[in-house]
């Protein structure tokens, strides 16, 4: 059913047989809900586009809106390990694409922002809620830089990661958020290629820059599996995720994607992966790899990993920090508005 025909958000109380809902008996509503829900999901079905005005479940909404805050909460505490580099770079290039990339992220963050708040979201109240802790980012950001081969790993495995993971997303049946992604994927490629380039660089230096770099590998190798989610046996939201067409794959079929992708260039790096157990498996056509420590990974969700209190003192800090700015621009755009109605009150005056 193309999205013109399609009923719009029930702000508007018109259903999908086009009478006013809000108007109708209980019976009325009742069968106006079974015909939205109907209509909604045969446009998933479909594989159409779901749109800010169409209808949707309240569900549907609830786990989008988790889904980005927490997507778009990573992206903005992402910069800050990546940025504990920036004054630190070994060469100008290196901190001129550093600081290129932490850009990148921040501006993730807002296109993510902004497709929460089209499904109603506020972005103080989810910045409120990621503070105060009723919202996740990402756990992979809970561990620390310690040396500059970490900025390669992040961008070889962290960024290759959330690119396994997001070019699915530009598929989302969430018109929005699939959006968002085509250009964040974009981006991301570059994020991943300047971190395997960097990687390969010291892995072809001295011993010392090679051990560095092999070293960054094996503290970033585990952590950016678990980015993948938990195990689809313990994954929550998957099925009803994959059932919205929000997730195309589910997080174990994207995790071994990604360990697929990434053993072929560890070897064109000249650096080792962390796991004994990975090999490739003829018969599966894919490479069994190691047991994930989940008690690492749940720990760390609890709030017990390396980086968490840095990462969330550092994140209320600088929002309170950043009040000013929101109070300037929020002044300057009410100033733009305020002047923008004058201008047309004097215009019909005149016309
Ligand atoms: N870190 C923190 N929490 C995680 C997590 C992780 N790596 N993986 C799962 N969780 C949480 C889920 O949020 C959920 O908790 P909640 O109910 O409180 O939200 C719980 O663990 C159960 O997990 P599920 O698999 O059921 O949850 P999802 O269906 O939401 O799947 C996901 C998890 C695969 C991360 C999915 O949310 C997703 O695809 N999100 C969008 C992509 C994203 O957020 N990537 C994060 C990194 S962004 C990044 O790296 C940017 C780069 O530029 C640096």
């Amino acid at each position: 059913m193309p999205t013109a025909q399609r009923p719009v958000s029930p702000m508007d109380t018109t259903s999908a047989t086009g009478t006013a809902g809000a108007a109708g008996t209980a019976g009325t509503a009742a069968a106006d809900a079974v015909t939205l829900e109907a209509a909604f999901d045969a446009a998933v079905a479909a594989d159409e586009r779901i749109e800010p005005r169409d209808w949707m479940p309240d569900a549907y909404r609830a786990t989008l809106v988790r889904q980005i805050a927490q997507h778009a909460h990573s992206e903005i505490i992402g910069m800050q390990p990546e940025a504990n580099w920036i004054t630190r770079a070994p060469s100008l290039r290196r901190k001129a694409i550093l600081m290129a990339k932490v850009q990148d992220e921040a501006g993730h963050g807002l296109y993510l922002y902004s497709a929460a708040e089209t499904l109603g979201a506020s972005r103080d109240d989810l910045l409120d809620k990621l503070h105060s802790g009723r919202q996740k980012y990402s756990s992979i950001f809970n561990y620390p830089t310690l040396t500059w081969a970490d900025v390669g790993a992040i961008g070889w495995l962290v960024d290759g990661a959330a690119i396994t993971n997001q070019v699915p997303l530009c598929r989302c049946s969430y018109g929005p958020y699939a959006r968002a992604m085509v250009r964040v994927c974009k981006e991301e490629s570059f994020h991943q290629r300047q971190g395997y380039e960097l990687l390969l660089a010291l892995s072809r230096g001295t011993e010392a820059q090679h051990a560095m770099a092999q070293d960054a590998v094996d503290r970033w190798w585990w952590p950016s599996l678990m980015m993948f989610g938990p195990p689809d046996a313990e994954s929550s939201h998957s099925e009803q995720s994959m059932t919205w067409k929000i997730k195309r794959h589910s997080n174990d079929e994207l995790r071994q994607r990604f360990v697929d992708i990434c053993v072929p260039q560890a070897e064109s790096l000249g650096l080792t992966l962390p796991d004994p157990d990975l090999k490739w498996n003829e018969e599966r056509g894919q490479h069994d790899f190691g047991a994930i420590d989940w008690s690492e990974f749940w720990s760390v969700l609890k709030g017990n990993g390396p980086c968490n209190e840095q990462r969330m003192t550092q994140r209320r800090l600088a929002h309170e920090e950043g009040a000013w700015v929101r109070a300037a621009a929020a002044a300057h755009a009410a100033k733009h508005a305020a002047r923008a109605a004058e201008h047309s009150e004097r215009k019909e005056a005149t016309a």
